[in-house]
């Protein structure tokens, strides 16, 4: 029920780390880039504890970070990424679609995005790509109605359930500081952050 999806059409010029990308801005013209990898910043990075801020205009500035977005997130193997994960504190979170299969890909890209309802309880495993190799079950709502708007600054709205309410909700926690290891128990985030560090010295 989501009004209009972002169309990234990406094809490989043979180096690793830059991609030629074509970006259909669904304002009826195409933006072609170098795309280029970005770092993920991983936790404890105090960025990851930003509240993100409003996008209000979308730029070529905008469109560039996204398709950087998508591929980093798309190297990384990772089913979403919000733009403060990369070090950039804007309200921009992408999606990799559950419908899509096959070599001709799309992305979910929403800005200023907001849980306006959800319902139903799922617990199941996540992880981020913030927290390299960590993965732990967190309880979410199995459903939940998105609001946001689209590159074009039109309006977004989605209902779903499942993997990608999941993943929404993992992602606009992000855009407000919270990660999921904030969901853990009090006995799991201790032992998460026992472990965790432990191994990343
Ligand atoms: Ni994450």
């Amino acid at each position: 029920m989501y009004s209009l999806e972002l169309r990234l059409s990406l094809s490989c010029y043979g180096s690793q780390s830059f991609f030629k990308g074509i970006v259909d801005s669904g304002l009826g013209f195409h933006l072609q880039y170098d795309m280029a990898l970005l770092e993920i910043r991983v936790y404890p990075d105090p960025v990851l504890r930003n509240v993100a801020e409003e996008i209000s205009e979308v730029t070529d500035e905008t469109l560039k970070l996204v398709a950087d977005m998508v591929e980093t997130m798309r190297s990384a193997r990772g089913a979403g990424l919000a733009a403060n994960q990369i070090g950039i504190p804007v309200r921009i979170i992408v999606l990799e679609s559950e419908a899509e299969k096959g070599p001709a890909k799309e992305a979910l890209v929403v800005c200023n995005p907001v849980v306006v309802s959800q319902e139903g309880e799922d617990v199941g495993e996540e992880g981020c790509l913030s927290f390299p190799k960590f993965y732990e079950f967190v309880k979410r709502s199995n459903k939940v109605h998105v609001k946001g708007e689209t590159l074009k600054k039109e309006p977004f709205e989605i209902i779903c359930e499942g993997h990608l309410a999941r993943a929404f909700q993992h992602e606009i926690d992000h855009l407000n500081g919270i990660l999921f290891v904030d969901h853990l128990s009090p006995v799991k985030k201790s032992l998460f952050k026992k472990k965790y560090l432990k191994s990343e010295k």
